[in-house]
């Protein structure tokens, strides 16, 4: 009896540390992106759809002392005159450039962060921890925010500065055995979608079958020399690639190439990124193709179907390390497509995981049964038929926000967020 309750005792407490370590860890990285950042750039609005950086770093604090302190130990708020700034519905993004200075946003960080060690150190976790997880992720979603809105200030700036920014060496790939455009066919069967682990956000759940025919995917997501053939064989200025929302989006934006992109061989084999959805979409047709929908993406990155058992990872059950895929800001830019042969799923997909998002034809909804966690603008008031599912993570996606299961949206004529695509047929 006394030694069950001390076994449970010591899981308990190895879970704790764990979480409290994941804590600690994703901070670390958040605050990286801040080191020796100017003021002007904290609060420097660089599009109207998204937030300043600085904002967003307020933001982390401000929910993490919501919903641990306020929320759960019941604590008054700290820096109440903080609240109105920034809550997730607290004011218009273009009223979000007054902020305070980068040190005294710190402070608010490390004061809340204090305080909620404190708490998770004398609370048990077993009620607790799928909101700290929920949390944890919160953090790396925003921390991705914060990677993708200092980019495209780099992009804003002109071409020459560009230029000395970036470094040409990693391409360096892994010779190839198959051809980049190769396509995988994954058989007819049921798969399990989603997940239930404690760390699955509300949109994930709940792990459910789905029956698919069969299909083929692309081995790889496309690459800039894939694009490339798109751009020079006209694809901008052709109608007959693009839907008639496609083509209206086009001559509202005026786009010409990806958002990133660079015309240099270097980037040849690495992903195509900074496309709307749309310019997925014109792509696939253009290659007689299509995109695939979200269940044949997650198939064909977590089905085992040799054990019939689905993958939290393409490569298996073990959290990414940087052996497996290009995130967690390791390089800071995109990498060779075949650059992770450690990080294949099952049917032999490469870079799922990290990278780049991979656009799917899917409108982001609910699973059935969906229950809303922890408060319903987190994901259900996005279940309006506006907004296309993402998979995969980018190079700036944290760990812990990384698995194929995970579910990102957004309006299919978003091209910051660092996103490309494969195609299905
Ligand atoms: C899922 C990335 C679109 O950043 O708006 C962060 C995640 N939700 N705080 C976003 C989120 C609330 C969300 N995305
Ligand atoms: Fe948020």
């Amino acid at each position: 009896m006394i030694l069950e309750l001390s076994k449970s005792n010591l899981k308990e407490s190895r879970t704790k540390e764990s979480i409290i370590r994941a804590f600690v860890e994703c901070r670390a990285k958040t605050l990286l992106l801040f080191q020796d950042m100017d003021e002007v750039t904290f609060r420097c609005q660089a599009h109207p759809d998204f937030s300043p950086v600085g904002w967003h770093l307020g933001h982390i604090a401000y929910t993490e002392s919501l919903w641990i302190l306020e929320r759960t130990a019941s604590l008054p708020c700290l820096f109440p005159q903080y609240r109105k700034l920034y809550a997730a519905d607290g004011l218009p993004k273009n009223q979000r450039v007054k902020l305070p200075s980068l040190e005294e946003t710190r402070y608010y960080l490390d004061i809340v962060r204090d305080k909620v060690l404190y708490y998770m150190e004398k609370t048990n976790s077993e009620q607790q921890e799928r909101l700290w997880r929920f949390l944890l992720q919160h953090e790396s979603q925003h921390s991705e925010t914060i990677s993708f809105v200092l980019e495209l200030m780099r992009n804003q700036k002109s071409d020459t500065q560009k230029e000395n920014f970036w470094h040409l060496s990693y391409s360096s790939s892994p010779l190839l055995s198959n051809p980049l455009n190769e396509m995988i066919q994954i058989r007819a069967g049921e798969f399990e979608m989603g997940s239930n682990s404690l760390d699955a956000l509300d949109n994930e759940r709940s792990a459910h079958k789905v029956y698919l025919d069969t299909y083929s995917i692309d081995r790889y997501p496309i690459t800039c020399k894939q694009y490339r053939t798109f751009m020079e064989a006209g694809g901008y200025k052709n109608p007959q690639w693009w839907s008639k929302g496609g083509w209206q989006w086009l001559q509202s934006e005026q786009a010409t190439k990806p958002l990133y992109w660079e015309d240099n061989p270097a980037w040849y084999n690495n992903p195509v990124w900074g496309v709307s959805w749309y310019e997925a979409e014109a792509y696939a047709k253009f290659v007689g193709k299509r995109l695939p929908t979200e269940a044949e993406w997650e198939k064909a990155a977590s089905w085992d179907e040799k054990s019939n058992c689905r993958r939290i990872y393409p490569w298996g059950d073990k959290q990414a390390t940087s052996e497996h895929c290009n995130h967690n800001n390791i390089h800071s830019q995109t990498t060779a497509v075949n650059a992770y042969p450690l990080g294949q799923s099952a049917y032999g997909l490469y870079d799922t995981l990290g990278n780049v998002w991979e656009w799917t034809a899917s409108w982001f909804d609910g699973y059935q049964g969906f229950q809303h966690y922890p408060y319903k603008g987190f994901s259900q008031v996005y279940f309006d038929n506006q907004h296309k599912v993402l998979k995969g993570g980018s190079w700036a996606t944290r760990p812990w926000a990384l698995r194929s299961s995970f579910r990102n949206w957004y309006h299919p004529n978003v091209r910051q967020i660092f996103a490309g695509f494969r195609c299905a047929a």
